[in-house]
């Protein structure tokens, strides 16, 4: 039941060298990669899988660094004892200890009874808890804990006669201290490492007409932040189609689909000609959209190149030269607000929301989202006075990150190339221009897009 696997691991780092020294730690034990995936693969990315029945065991891994400078390549022999060690042990019949793997599952008694996967407290069919609201009531306590026959889990025995099975590939999945295991590794890029790239670019075609062409428009998203179809008509209406193939089209104030020219016809600044710093957008609303669509439809002037900025990797430079301040943006809520004038096309608006610049995973830490637009910041008042200068120095070290070309990645995108970025992410801007420019667009929902990549496996 176990198997020998061999990881390749792609990885640019800026400081490989000592980011080796990282691996080479780390790699002694495969509990401690779990633990320390952030070290090995970035601050959001794990390589290690686990089957649906069965925890699978990595031997040796063959790490591979590359960076623009340097590759480095080795392979890392992992402990060659069996991993998959069970041992459980109650304490006060409240907690059970679940050792596996290497690592250490110290679960409270009404944690488990709350997940207990028996057909009595869970509906297999609709995939819903039958829930118990009176859990707390019966004072229900651990009488026993057996392994169960293959050893890939633990069967509890409750006060109340009632058995619980639990897989340890189910534990270790969905227990507190577990990573999540995204089927996509994320690939954190910067100027050079992605036009080290090819372009993230699935034909007109592939996208519309096959499943696997779809897919990897998707797959392009969760990895890079962001993914183009080529070959599209250059029309509003093909862009919704292509777009839909993945979900349907968020309705925001600026509507369904939208093609705007330099015509100020909003009071945004995405309707002038004026060049756009990197930014995410909607930060104003309590959840932003999960992914902006950009299709030019038509440019006869210069500039208006488009400008991508991957803001997972800004957030991992955050994290690793001022992890002070890192904590301090995931920690403060800033406002962020959009107004409107009443006109003869906008009953008026007045957006208004708070949330933190970075956010992570509570228990992972694996990065969830950046929310990061200077130009709709609204009035700084959720900050003490004594904290004030601290938030704004964190801000301004993002800022500086942000802002240095080393990161940022100028794309001309002509008719016919549907881009789609992932707002939570990779931050866009754009260079100024002149002529007649048209653009259409919109947005597609977080949720919806991330279940999409759920279900098709890529997430
Ligand atoms: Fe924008």
């Amino acid at each position: 039941m176990f198997c020998n696997k061999s990881v390749h691991l792609h990885k640019t780092l800026h400081h490989g060298q000592r980011w080796l020294a990282k691996v080479y730690q780390q790699t002694q034990a495969y509990a401690t990669m779990f633990d320390k995936q952030r070290l090995l693969c970035g601050s959001s990315n794990q390589f290690l899988t686990c089957s649906t029945t069965t925890v699978q065991i990595l031997t040796s891994v063959h790490v591979s660094i590359a960076s623009s400078r340097k590759s480095y390549h080795t392979t890392c022999n992992l402990s060659s004892e069996p991993l998959l060690k069970l041992e459980s042990s109650l304490q006060n019949e409240q907690t059970l200890t679940i050792s596996a793997c290497g690592q250490n599952m110290v679960i409270p008694a009404v944690w488990l009874r709350d997940h207990c996967r028996s057909p009595k407290y869970y509906n297999h069919d609709t995939q819903q808890k039958n829930a118990d609201l009176n859990l707390l009531d019966r004072n229900l306590t651990i009488d026993s804990v057996d392994m169960t026959g293959n050893k890939s889990g633990v069967m509890v025995s409750w006060s109340d006669g009632h058995r619980s099975e639990y897989s340890v590939d189910w534990l270790l999945s969905n227990y507190y201290t577990e990573k999540p295991k995204p089927s996509t590794i994320r690939m954190l890029w910067d100027k050079a490492i992605i036009e080290s790239h090819p372009l993230p670019v699935v034909s007109h075609y592939d996208h519309m007409t096959l499943e696997a062409g779809l897919a990897r428009t998707v797959e392009n998203l969760c990895k890079f932040g962001f993914a183009i179809v080529d070959g599209a008509e250059a029309t509003e209406a093909a862009t919704q189609e292509v777009v839909e193939r993945i979900t349907f089209v968020q309705e925001t104030l600026f509507g369904k689909m939208w093609t705007f020219t330099s015509d100020a016809e909003r009071s945004d600044t995405a309707y002038s000609t004026q060049a756009l710093g990197p930014h995410t957008d909607l930060t104003y609303m309590s959840t932003p959209a999960g992914i902006q669509v950009f299709h030019c439809l038509k440019h006869t002037g210069k500039g208006g190149e488009t400008l991508l900025v991957d803001g997972f990797h800004c957030m991992e430079m955050l994290h690793e030269l001022y992890p002070e301040e890192f904590d301090l943006l995931s920690e403060t809520e800033v406002p962020h607000e959009y107004k409107e004038k009443m006109s003869s096309t906008s009953p008026g608006y007045h957006m208004y929301s708070l949330g933190t610049v970075v956010r992570t995973h509570p228990s992972t830490e694996e990065f969830i989202q950046l929310r990061f637009n200077p130009y709709d910041r609204a009035p700084l008042n959720t900050v003490d006075a004594t904290d004030i200068p601290a938030f704004y120095r964190a801000y301004d070290r993002l800022l500086r990150i942000i802002s240095d070309p080393k990161g940022q990645f100028w794309i001309k995108l002509s008719p016919g190339q549907v881009l789609l970025i992932d707002n939570w992410r990779v931050m866009h801007g754009r260079a100024a221009f002149d002529g007649t420019r048209m653009m259409c667009g919109c947005y597609l929902p977080r949720d919806e897009w991330v279940s999409k990549a759920r279900t098709m496996g890529v997430w």
